[in-house]
């Protein structure tokens, strides 16, 4: 059985990051993020196209971390507020012990270890504060970036593609096999 009550917040902290809760503030954000081609090249959604629907997507993920479905994280830089990407852990199964990460970062922020950095707190936190066992991350077999990051951290790839997304491989990150 995984704890997850995600209130108060778990605002988490790295050598160079902070990772916080989400807030009405950092709309244009993410607009930024969810209307970027570059960030959404990989991702299978549909594409914020104003910032209302920035904003009734940051809502939507307020009520979901109330209701203990997902927890999702703004990762900024610790001396700066200013939202540069966001993780999150999401679609728990408290009879598996699992659940699956997502992660984006803003272009400009790309290419400087921020998200290996953020991962390897939010594995932590996974495992030591929710109790998983198994992390799962769904990735589109192009997507080098994402399958560099999932693979310093131990994350196995699929031998088979997702069978409903053939595009997309599953990598699934075990506590007994993962390096963490
Ligand atoms: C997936 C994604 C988050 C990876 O971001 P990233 O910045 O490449 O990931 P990392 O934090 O691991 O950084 C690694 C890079 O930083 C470099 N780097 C620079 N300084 C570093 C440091 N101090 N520590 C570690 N790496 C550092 C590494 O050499 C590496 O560069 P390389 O790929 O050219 O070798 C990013 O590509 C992204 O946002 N993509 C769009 C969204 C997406 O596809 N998400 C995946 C959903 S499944």
């Amino acid at each position: 059985m995984l704890d997850r009550i995600f209130t108060p917040f778990p605002t988490l902290t790295t050598e160079r990051l902070i990772l916080r809760q989400l807030s009405i503030d950092d709309d244009k954000e993410i607009f930024a993020l969810r209307s970027d081609n570059k960030v959404n090249k990989y991702l299978d959604r549909q594409p914020s196209e104003t910032i209302e629907d920035a904003r009734r997507f940051i809502n939507k993920v307020s009520q979901s971390i109330k209701k203990s479905d997902l927890i999702y994280w703004a990762i900024t830089m610790a001396d700066k507020n200013n939202l540069l990407g966001t993780i999150c852990l999401f679609d728990f199964s408290d009879e598996k012990n699992k659940c699956e990460i997502g992660y984006e970062l803003l272009p400009d922020f790309q290419g400087q270890g921020i998200m290996k950095e953020a991962t390897s707190k939010i594995i932590e936190f996974g495992i030591r504060t929710v109790g998983l066992e198994e992390i799962e991350a769904f990735t589109h077999k192009d997507n080098q970036n994402s399958t560099k990051l999932l693979e310093k951290f131990g994350f196995k790839k699929s031998t088979e593609p997702d069978k409903t997304n053939p595009d997309y491989f599953i990598f699934t990150f075990k506590t007994s096999t993962g390096q963490y």
